[in-house]
């Protein structure tokens, strides 16, 4: 099976495999293992953050984020099918009490979009805490902020008194693809959460970052909601591993993208966008149920990204070989449904 179904399917190769087995660990609640604390500290310089905190999910990196900067009835300015508000189980209404606005487009919004979105401080109204953004954006396509936009809306942000939170689960895609640091698109942010297990392929794993005093207070929502894991170093060493070694070769996942990009242009009845990263959105003319069932049965599997939309996502364990056979064998299903 090519399976494109998302970055998250990878296996950890052989040599991230050594280094999740010779691991140094202790009990990461007692704060005693010392992989966990080389990630850590790793991750901070990389983000720019005072400090890291490691954790199982980036869904929990998300939640405690902005858990820990808001309070039960305030609310979260979220860009159009972010994860943490349409993939994350409702986490925020029910475990952070948060109600959240959605606005602009495809993604991303404008300073503007946050001014007019903003509520004043009112007794009858919600206070407007924090403004989440997603970098990549995993829905809109795998597509990454315009920086000068990005700097724009974290800058109203803060002038209107909200923090700024990054979901930076591929934010490693997102500096490959801007030719920049993680640091440099992270600069300003209050928080950001990064995931190693999508395009750095590590099973497990991501981090909270931001101030020592924002990771003391997510230590404990850490604990709170469960992700005080004992000897994580095991999957810490992954992670590491991951991030000194696949961040590098992300270019191959993006070429690997724009080249099953090309070979489905022209499909009858699809349409495909040229990728900035490593996600394909292919949009049908029909249901794509019997076309992605249709791939399956021959050797491809996709992943839905609406109604009439498919998700193809490469990955470090698919080569460009791969890549092109999957599409050509999508775009023979495409045209013939
Ligand atoms: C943008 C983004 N944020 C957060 C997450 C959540 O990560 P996890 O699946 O580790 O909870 C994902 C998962 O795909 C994602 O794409």
């Amino acid at each position: 099976m090519i399976d494109l179904r998302s970055d998250t399917v990878t296996r950890p190769t052989a040599a991230m495999r050594e280094a999740i087995a010779k691991a140094d660990v202790g009990d990461d609640v007692y704060g005693e293992d010392p992989t966990v604390r080389r990630l850590e500290e790793r991750v901070a310089a990389l983000v720019g953050t005072e400090a890291a905190l490691f954790v199982p999910t980036g869904t929990m990196a998300n939640q405690i984020a902005l858990r820990v900067q808001t309070r039960p009835g305030d609310e979260v300015i979220i860009g159009v099918g972010a994860h943490c508000w349409r993939h994350e189980s409702g986490a925020l209404a029910a475990l952070a009490g948060l109600q959240t606005q959605v606005i602009g487009s495809d993604g991303t919004f404008t300073a503007d979009d946050v001014r007019a979105a903003f509520k004043e401080a009112h007794p009858y109204q919600a206070a407007t805490r924090v403004v989440a953004v997603e970098n990549t954006h995993n829905m809109a396509g795998g597509t990454c902020w315009d920086r000068a936009r990005l700097a724009a809306v974290v800058a109203a942000a803060h002038d209107l008194g909200m923090h700024a939170h990054l979901d930076g689960a591929r934010i490693w895609n997102a500096a490959f693809a801007a030719g920049a640091s993680e640091r440099e698109l992270a600069a300003g942010f209050d928080s950001v959460s990064v995931c190693f297990s999508k395009g750095l392929g590590a099973p497990a794993g991501s981090a909270v970052c931001g101030s020592r005093a924002l990771i003391a207070e997510a230590h404990r929502a850490r604990k709170m909601y469960g992700g005080g894991m004992r000897q994580a170093g095991m999957l810490a060493a992954g992670a590491l591993y991951a991030v000194e070694h696949h961040r590098a070769r992300l270019g191959d996942d993006h070429a690997n993208a724009r080249a099953f990009a090309d070979v489905l242009a022209g499909t009858p009845g699809a349409r495909v966008k040229q990728p900035q990263t490593n996600i394909v959105m292919i949009d049908l003319d029909r249901a794509i149920e019997p076309v992605m069932a249709a791939a399956k049965a021959r050797g491809v599997l996709l992943g839905p990204g609406g109604a009439r939309r498919i998700r193809a996502v490469t990955h470090l364990d698919v080569d460009r070989d791969a890549c092109v056979k999957a599409a050509r064998i999508l775009a023979e299903v495409a045209a013939a449904a």
